[in-house]
């Protein structure tokens, strides 16, 4: 595991309060997701060792950091962080990583630049119950777009709402299911998977 150092969990903190000042509904959460939640979504897309994973909304890497204990090779992860300064901590954490700033609903560009249309693993920080139903959309499509056939993408809400809009969801072949429920995250985060159907 890339075990950030005392300095780094501080700085990392420190940044989340800051970007949530600033920018609450952006962001969504007031501090980094939990080690328990981190361990619940990646169990939930259980990545094999050669795929390429993107992560939509790393933030500061608290689920980048459990792919990577969990044997995703640096170099096969895509992170995609809207959020400049989040972004150039992801480089200054994970140098081997491809870091794009740029937003999720652009995932298929983003792939196609990167020569990888097609991914069978994305997981995402994304706060989409606090994005509007625009962009929520747009990230259903980009998301549907970018899977290939079986494909999982796990994403989390801290409410028992499914967390894309549930007819485009329906009708991009995104099939859910509750993978889990985190009571001791803070705030209590319940785990979905959607598989490409
Ligand atoms: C709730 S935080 C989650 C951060 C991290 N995954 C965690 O769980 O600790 C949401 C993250 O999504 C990013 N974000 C928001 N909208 C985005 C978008 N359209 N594209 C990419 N990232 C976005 C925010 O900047 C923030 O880093």
């Amino acid at each position: 595991m890339t075990s950030p150092s005392r300095n780094q969990m501080h700085e990392a903190a420190l940044l989340f309060w800051r970007q949530y000042i600033r920018r609450p509904f952006g962001v969504g959460a007031v501090m980094p997701s939990g080690p328990k939640l981190a361990r619940a979504m990646v169990d939930a897309l259980d990545p094999k060792a050669n795929d390429i994973v993107v992560e939509l909304g790393p933030g500061t890497g608290a689920f980048t950091r459990q792919l990577i204990a969990d044997g995703v090779a640096p170099e096969n992860l895509v992170l995609v962080e809207l959020d400049r300064h989040f972004a150039g901590f992801l480089r200054r954490q994970f140098p081997r990583s491809t870091v794009v700033q740029d937003s999720a609903a652009r995932l298929p560009e983003i792939l196609k630049a990167l020569g990888q249309p097609k991914v069978r693993c994305i997981l995402s920080g994304l706060p989409l119950r606090s994005m509007k139903l625009n962009d929520r959309r747009a990230v259903t499509r980009a998301v549907a777009a970018s899977l290939a056939r079986g494909g999982i993408l796990t994403q989390f809400s801290y409410f028992h709402l499914p967390p894309l809009p549930e007819k485009l969801a329906e009708r991009s072949g995104l099939q859910r299911r509750r993978a889990g429920v985190v009571l001791s995250n803070v705030p209590p985060a319940v785990v979905w998977r959607y598989t490409k159907t």
